[in-house]
């Protein structure tokens, strides 16, 4: 059976992790979680004071930081250096910090390679910014996933609330309007959807609607 690389990018609290592990599992296939490789940068610079607006403090800290996931118990966890940081790169003093830290060029040609290392082999969901674009832009598929900002912030309300993060609506609606500014202007790598990819709207849809209508367009690649 032939293996592809599915590409999903999008806004903030879109739902493509949920997307991307959804047709992981259907498929088989690895699950490759950009964002949170970038959110444990973030951690590892928040953490050790590392002062992002110097590019001399950034390269030197680029080299003590190593991010790897790992399967248990049916769940995908990130490590940082060997820590699981699963749960402490969800927490809103990340998301605040992540945009700028990603807009860095040295952080994204670091992250970018070991990502691209990751799908050597294809078989692998990627989900993130510039996954369609930069990362791998010979993916057979790739979604460009939209939704409502509202409902982003309800989804996102929700998630927080079910990890035990505590945040307010506003806050959150906040910070996803503000990633998405800086995800979309920034001068490297910018979100913007690849000329050839498919726009999923799933403000109306529900996850299982959305994971049917991807792993369609998944089949009719992986059959071709
Ligand atoms: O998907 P997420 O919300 O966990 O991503 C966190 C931040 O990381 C997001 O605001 C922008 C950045 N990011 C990026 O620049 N490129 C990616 N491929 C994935 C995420």
């Amino acid at each position: 059976m032939k293996r592809i690389i599915i590409a999903i990018d999008g806004f903030s609290s879109c739902g493509k992790s949920t997307l991307a592990k959804g047709l992981a599992k259907s498929l088989h296939y690895a699950y490759l979680d950009s964002g949170a490789m970038y959110r444990a940068v973030t951690l590892y610079f928040i953490d050790n004071q590392v002062d992002y607006n110097d590019p001399a403090a950034v390269e030197d800290a680029l080299h003590h930081i190593q991010i790897h996931f790992e399967r248990i118990d049916g769940q995908n966890r990130t490590f940082l250096n060997d820590r699981d940081v699963e749960h402490d790169i969800r927490e809103m003093r990340v998301s605040d910090h992540v945009s700028p830290v990603s807009a860095i060029s040295a952080v994204r040609r670091a992250m970018v390679s070991q990502q691209q290392a990751m799908g050597a082999r294809r078989g692998i969901v990627a989900d993130g910014r510039d996954i369609g674009t930069v990362v791998f832009p010979d993916a057979e598929l790739k979604i460009f996933l939209v939704a409502d900002v509202d409902v982003r912030t309800s989804r996102r309300h929700l998630e927080l609330a079910a990890k035990g993060i505590d945040a307010e609506w506003d806050d959150i609606k906040k910070n996803i309007e503000e990633r998405d500014r800086i995800d979309s202007s920034r001068a490297d790598s910018p979100l913007r959807k690849a000329d050839d990819a498919v726009v999923i709207d799933n403000t109306l849809l529900s996850e299982e609607q959305q994971l049917e209508k991807a792993l369609a367009l998944a089949r009719e690649k992986i059959e071709r």
